[in-house]
């Protein structure tokens, strides 16, 4: 499987799933990194291990995905061979033009147990609503923000003393482990 992520930030999931590969538990390959972020930590992890890279060109659009950005997209990481988009703290609504060239083959990892919590910072949502536990979930992405459906959650406890930073600390450890299992789940569903 030639797995293509597209992200914004830090990357640590990215790293996840390299570790992973690397150790020899996921049977599969990083074909490209895209970010739409040109200085995003992501895009240097992905160098680091010698993964090719691209930008994508948003057209100055802060939040929003452009079509054309997103033709282009589909086209780069159809030239990589991906099978396989996880998309990895990658900050904009992904539509048609995506679906459709990937259909049932774009996999995102969120931050709570949804359908609970979907959107930005749903670590802070949780703690807010002063629920006893929240976690992790690793889902196929359709047109919606966080809807789609569940492929693999875990739950994380929510202590008394948490803090967001804490909580959202304590989830992203079992990001780590949870989206690579995702992943070698999806792969044992394709071959069956
Ligand atoms: C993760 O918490 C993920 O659930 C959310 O964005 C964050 C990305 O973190 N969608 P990283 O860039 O993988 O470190």
């Amino acid at each position: 499987m030639r797995i293509g992520i597209l992200g914004s930030g830090s990357g640590s999931n990215l790293q996840a799933i390299i570790d992973a590969i690397e150790a020899g538990t996921l049977d599969a390959t990083l074909a490209l990194v895209l970010s739409d972020v040109p200085d995003a930590f992501i895009l240097e992890r992905a160098r680091r291990h010698g993964i090719p890279t691209g930008v994508i060109d948003c057209h100055g659009f802060k939040t929003k995905f452009p079509l054309e950005s997103q033709f282009q997209t589909a086209a780069d990481l159809k030239s990589a061979d991906c099978d396989l988009i996880c998309l990895a703290g990658f900050m904009r609504l992904v539509k048609d033009p995506l679906l459709k060239a990937f259909p049932q083959s774009i996999l995102n990892i969120h931050p709570s147990l949804l359908p609970a919590f979907p959107g930005i910072a749903a670590w802070r949502q949780a703690l807010d609503a002063g629920v006893s536990e929240t976690g992790c979930t690793v889902h196929h992405v359709d047109a919606g923000m966080d809807t789609g459906p569940i492929l693999l959650q875990a739950k994380v406890p929510i202590l008394a003393d948490d803090t967001a930073e804490s909580l959202h600390a304590r989830i992203q450890v079992e990001e780590h482990r949870l989206y690579p299992e995702a992943i070698r789940l999806l792969l044992k569903q394709r071959v069956h």
